[in-house]
C-alpha cells in the first residue's frame, strides 16, 4: 500500500516587486508502507518545503494526493496528527526549565499518553534514543546530538506509522550521526515505521534508504531504488585492502588466483593485486556498489585465512551524483 501518494506538487513564493520564486515544480512521489526513502538534494532544492507540504503544514499551489489515505488538501489537520515531523527547528519545542524526562512528561498527554502508559513509554524512549543517563539533566547541558535525540524522542511519543525527518544528522558529530542512523534503522526494521528523511549526504542516503529521490531546483530528477540509482549512475568507487597471508609458497599462483576471484565479485569492474612483500599483499578494486562487494571480499579473505590489515573505500558524494545526472537528467525525468 502507498502511504504517501502525491502528484504534480508545485509551490512558489511571491517575492517583493511582484517576482515569484518557484520552489517546487510538478513533484510526484509514491512511498510504499514500510520503506525508508531519502530525499536528497543540495541546499535550497526544496526538500524542507516538500516535507512541510507532505506533513500538512503548508498548502501546495498545485497538485494533491493522499498521505496515510487522507486527502492532502482537505484532511491536513488529520494528517498533522497522524505523522511525526522532526525538523532542524524541533529543538525549539524543548523547554530548558524542565529536565530531559520532564520534557517528555510534559508532551506525553499532548499525544494522548497518560498514567502508566506514559511512564513506560517515556522510559522506553529514553533507552531507545540513548538518553537514559541524561534523563535528569537540563537540556542546556546536552550536546547538539543529544538535544536532537530528545526532539526525536518527543516526536516518537506519538507512535505514528509515518515519520518525516528533515536533516536528522545535520551538525551532529560522529557518535551523534551513528546513533541517529541506528535509531532510524530500528524504527523501520523493528517497528515497521515508514520514514522519509532529507539529507545532502549521499553516503547517508545509501546506508539508510531503500529508495532515493533526487531533488534539484524544485524538480525531481530521479526517484528509484537506491541500488538501481547508484548502478545507473555508473559511478565506480575504489576499495583498497591490505592483508597478510601466512607463508609464501606458490606466491605467484595465489596472486593470479586472487586477482581473478576479485574481478568476479559482485559489481566489480576491475581488480589489481600487488605484492608488497612475501607476506603483505594489497589489492585495489573498482566497484559500482560498495555494499554489494564488501561482504564478499571480506568473506573471500576469511576463507583463505588471510588477515585483513586495512581497508579503505571512496564514497560517492552528492556532488558526483548531480554531476553525473546532468547529462541523463532528461531521460530520467521521462522514466519517473
Ligand atoms: N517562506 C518562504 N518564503 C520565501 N521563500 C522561501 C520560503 N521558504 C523557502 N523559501 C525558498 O525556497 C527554496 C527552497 O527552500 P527549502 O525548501 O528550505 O530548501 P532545502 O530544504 O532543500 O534546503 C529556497 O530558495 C528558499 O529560499
Ligand atoms: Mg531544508
Amino acid at each position: 500500500m502507498a502511504i504517501v501518494d502525491v502528484t504534480g506538487i508545485g509551490k512558489s513564493y511571491r517575492l517583493s516587486a511582484g517576482h515569484k520564486e518557484t520552489v517546487l515544480q510538478d513533484v510526484s512521489l509514491n512511498i510504499e508502507s514500510g520503506s525508508v526513502v531519502g530525499l536528497l538534494g543540495p541546499n535550497g532544492a526544496g526538500k524542507t518545503t516538500l516535507i512541510k507540504i507532505l506533513s500538512g503544514l503548508l498548502r501546495p499551489d498545485t497538485g494533491g494526493g493522499t498521505i496515510l489515505g487522507y486527502d492532502l488538501l482537505r484532511d491536513h489537520a488529520l494528517i498533522r496528527s497522524r505523522i511525526s515531523l522532526v525538523s532542524p527547528t524541533s529543538d525549539v519545542g524543548t523547554d530548558n526549565n524542565l529536565t530531559v524526562r520532564q520534557n517528555l512528561q510534559f508532551w506525553a498527554p499532548v499525544y494522548g499518553l497518560i498514567g502508566e502508559r506514559a511512564k513506560s513509554r517515556i522510559e522506553e524512549l529514553l533507552t531507545k534514543v540513548n538518553l537514559r543517563d541524561k534523563a535528569d539533566a537540563w537540556p542546556m547541558h546536552l550536546s547538539a546530538g543529544q538535544r536532537q535525540r530528545l526532539a526525536l524522542a518527543r516526536s516518537l511519543l506519538a507512535e505514528n506509522p509515518l515519520i518525516f525527518l528533515d536533516e536528522p544528522t545535520n551538525k551532529l558529530d560522529f557518535d551523534g550521526v551513528r546513533s541517529v542512523r541506528e535509531l532510524v534503522q530500528d524504527l523501520n526494521r523493528n517497528h515497521g515505521v515508514t520514514i522519509l528523511l532529507t539529507t545532502h549526504v549521499m553516503e547517508e542516503a545509501e546506508e539508510l534508504c531503500d529508495a532515493i529521490a533526487l531533488l534539484r531546483e524544485g524538480k525531481l530528477l530521479a526517484y528509484m531504488k537506491t541500488r538501481d540509482l547508484t548502478q545507473s549512475l555508473g559511478l565506480t568507487r575504489t576499495i583498497r585492502v591490505a592483508f597478510r597471508r601466512p607463508g609464501s609458497a606458490e606466491v605467484d599462483a595465489q596472486r593470479v588466483g586472487l586477482q581473478s576471484d576479485l574481478a568476479r565479485m559482485p559489481a566489480v569492474q576491475a581488480a589489481r593485486v600487488s605484492e608488497d612483500s612475501s607476506t603483505m599483499v594489497s589489492a585495489e578494486l573498482q566497484t559500482l556498489d560498495i555494499r554489494a562487494t564488501t561482504p564478499v571480499l571480506l568473506d573471500c579473505l576469511r576463507r583463505r585465512n588471510w588477515n585483513l590489515i586495512s581497508m579503505q573505500s571512496e564514497m560517492v558524494t552528492l556532488h558526483d551524483v548531480f554531476l553525473s545526472t546532468i547529462k541523463p537528467a532528461e531521460d530520467m525525468e521521462r522514466g519517473i
